[in-house]
This record gives structure tokens, C-alpha cells and sequence, in this order.
């Protein structure tokens, strides 16, 4: 951690930005923020990192915008590091607007990794890739690296799309020091869920404000799902260790849990009934069962495993949510009036 001075990250106002920003801003590492706030609560996690104004910097661009990105690049010159998450979340919202998801996955990764060839080719570059990647997994044991890429919706085709441009500008033509981590699902604080996407989070929020909740499927669809203080650990390692090629992430077998289990476990810990709970179908693109293989870390010499269990982060997450639910029911309902 000691060589990092300077970092870009891309989408540093959503989720997982704001959590590895603020991890970097504890090491007094200059962080170096890209976001076009079209996240809702984006602007929330903006006005956070915005206190840390000597080490902090906002750019708000819309990465898709090729001349702006390399400007933006030109002018900030050399990086130790580009973590590049900004892009579109949810599968659901992929089928609804499939040239959306091409542009803030595809076309914006496309210009991230090209500004990092131009401006700052030395950089390490890690992209927030998903498990959706695989597709309709049809095994229930852990994905390793070797299992095939065969994306089902058009957010795990624009991913995988995005991914293969990182593992390209890594080959020894360009020879970038890329990273793609196939991420599971993630939850934690600062997660706005919604119903598209970040489910822990929004199960999680739906029953402590209050709102009504639908589960689209049986409710026995399983995932790994990791707590993001261990996901910016694997982060920092990778960083540390420059880690180049792609991996699938997530809690592994020890952190399994189905949908079901999950609200059992939500409503244990915050002693509140859901309010209204709907059945529906299965959306397309979910998969019935995740769980990521994570034994290349070791294979790497990686020190990395899961701290936090499932209970734990859910606790953590639980208790954010308690000390911010009046701005989080602010963002519900100015995004759906
Ligand atoms: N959270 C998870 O469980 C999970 C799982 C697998 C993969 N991922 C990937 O990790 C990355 C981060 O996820 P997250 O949960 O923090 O999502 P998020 O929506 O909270 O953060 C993404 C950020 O990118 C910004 N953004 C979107 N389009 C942009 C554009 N065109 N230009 C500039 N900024 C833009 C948004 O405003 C937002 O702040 C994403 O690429 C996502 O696909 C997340």
C-alpha cells in the first residue's frame, strides 16, 4: 500500500466505489472520483467522499462520452491504479433497454481501458466484472476459472463483452496489467438496493421501511454472497500483488444462502415482520445457483478468505441502514414518485 500515491476510479459515488474510496482515503491515498451520478444515492455517497477534500476529487462525466473521457485522462496523467465500476447493474434493466447497457458497459469500458493505453499505460487495471458472465449455470458446486463464458442476458453479454476488452489491452501487443473479478452478489453499506439489483440490500431496506416486496422465483435460488469490506480487501491485495487475468469472487461455500434464508435471517435481526409479500415468476437471466471457486487465491499466494459471514454483514448492512433510513426512503420516493 505504501507505493499507491494516485487512483482512478470510475464510478466512485455508486456502491463499491464509495466503500474502496473511502478504504483508500484511510491509507491517505489520492483518490481520483469519476461518476455521472446517474446512480439515485450516488449524490449522497458524493457529498461523503466530498469531506475528504484534500485527498478527494470529483470528475462528473458520462463515460461514454469518448473526447470527454480522453481529455479527462490527459489532464490527470499517470495513475498507480484504474478501477473501473461504473457501468450498468441490473439485468433487468438490460432487457428493458438493451442499447443502454451497451453503452455504459461496453462502449464506456471500451473508452476507460483506451485512456488507460494512452495516458497512463503503466496503470494496474481492475474491472468489476459478474458472475453473470456464466450464464444458466447448470451445476450446483463452485465456478472456477475453467468453467465456460456463455452470458444469457444482454447485461451478462455486455459484461462479458467489457471483460474480454480488459483481457485484450492485457495481451503482449498493449501488455496492460488487467484484472477482471467475476463478481457475486455483493451487499454492505452504502448499497442503495433496489428491486433490480443488490437484493440483500434491498430485502434489507424493504423491511425496515417498510414497502412491499416481490420474490420472483421459489425463493431457493442460492448465492455466495461476500460482504464489501472482504471484496476491497481481494481489491487491495490484487493491487499489491499485481494480479493480472480474471476470477471468478464471492463468499464461497461457506456463505451460501438462498433467498428465503435471507429474509428469515433479515426479519430475525431486525424484529420486523415484511410488510406485504407478493409471488411471482422467475425474471429472466437468474441464475438458480452461484457460488464462486476462490481457490486461486491461494493458488496466487494471496492471503485472502472471507472475514465477515453472512449474519455478520447482514448486521453491519442492517445497522447503516437504521442510521440513514430517512434519506434512503428520500431517494425511494423521489426516484419513484
Ligand atoms: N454490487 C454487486 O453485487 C455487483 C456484482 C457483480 C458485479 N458488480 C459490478 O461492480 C460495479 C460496481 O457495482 P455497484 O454495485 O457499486 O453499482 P452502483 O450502481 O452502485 O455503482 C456504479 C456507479 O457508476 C456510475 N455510472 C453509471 N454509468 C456511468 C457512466 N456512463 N459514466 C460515469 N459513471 C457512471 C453510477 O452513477 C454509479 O455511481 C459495476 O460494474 C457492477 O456491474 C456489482
Amino acid at each position: 500500500m505504501n507505493s499507491l500515491k494516485k487512483i482512478i476510479i470510475t464510478g466512485a459515488c455508486g456502491f463499491i466505489g464509495t466503500c474502496l474510496s473511502l478504504r483508500l482515503l484511510k491509507h491517505g491515498i489520492q483518490v481520483i472520483g469519476i461518476d455521472n451520478l446517474s446512480r439515485p444515492g450516488a449524490e449522497l455517497n458524493a457529498k461523503e467522499l466530498a469531506v475528504e477534500r484534500k485527498l478527494f476529487s470529483l470528475h462528473q462525466v458520462d463515460l461514454s462520452q469518448t473526447s470527454k473521457v480522453y481529455e479527462l485522462f490527459s489532464s490527470i496523467g499517470e495513475v498507480d491504479a484504474v478501477f473501473h465500476l461504473a457501468g450498468q447493474v441490473a439485468v433487468t434493466s438490460s432487457y428493458k433497454n438493451r442499447q443502454k447497457d451497451f453503452i455504459n458497459n461496453v462502449v464506456v469500458s471500451f473508452n476507460v481501458i483506451e485512456a488507460v493505453k494512452r495516458y497512463t499505460p503503466e496503470a494496474y487495471c481492475l474491472y468489476a466484472s459478474t458472475n453473470k458472465v456464466y450464464g444458466n449455470i447448470t451445476v450446483n458446486k463452485p465456478i472456477g476459472n475453467s468453467y465456460p463464458l456463455n452470458p444469457y442476458s444482454p447485461y451478462g453479454v455486455s459484461k462479458a463483452a467489457a471483460e474480454l476488452y480488459f483481457t485484450e489491452y492485457g495481451r503482449k501487443e498493449i501488455g496492460l496489467a488487467t484484472c477482471s473479478l467475476r463478481q457475486s452478489c455483493i451487499y454492505g453499506h452504502h448499497q442503495y438496493g433496489i428491486e433490480d439489483q443488490g437484493w440483500v440490500a434491498w430485502f434489507s431496506i424493504a423491511n425496515i421501511i417498510e414497502l412491499p416486496i416481490t420474490i420472483y422465483g421459489d425463493g431457493q435460488q442460492a448465492r455466495d454472497i461476500l460482504f464489501i469490506e472482504d471484496l476491497i480487501d481481494l481489491y487491495l491485495e490484487c493491487i499489491e500483488n499485481r494480479v493480472t487475468g480474471v476470477y471468478p469472487v464471492g463468499g464461497g461455500v461457506t456463505n451460501i444462502i438462498t433467498i428465503k434464508q435471507a429474509l428469515i435471517l433479515i426479519n430475525r435481526i431486525t424484529q420486523k415482520s415484511f410488510t406485504c409479500m407478493e409471488n411471482s415468476n422467475v425474471r429472466p437471466g437468474d441464475q438458480p445457483y452461484f457460488v464462486a471457486d476462490t481457490s486461486w487465491t491461494n493458488r496466487l499466494g494471496l492471503n485472502w478468505r472471507p472475514q465477515v459471514n453472512a449474519e455478520q454483514g447482514i448486521r453491519k448492512m442492517i445497522e447503516w441502514i437504521q442510521c440513514n433510513k430517512n434519506q434512503i426512503r428520500y431517494i425511494i420516493d423521489s426516484t419513484h414518485p
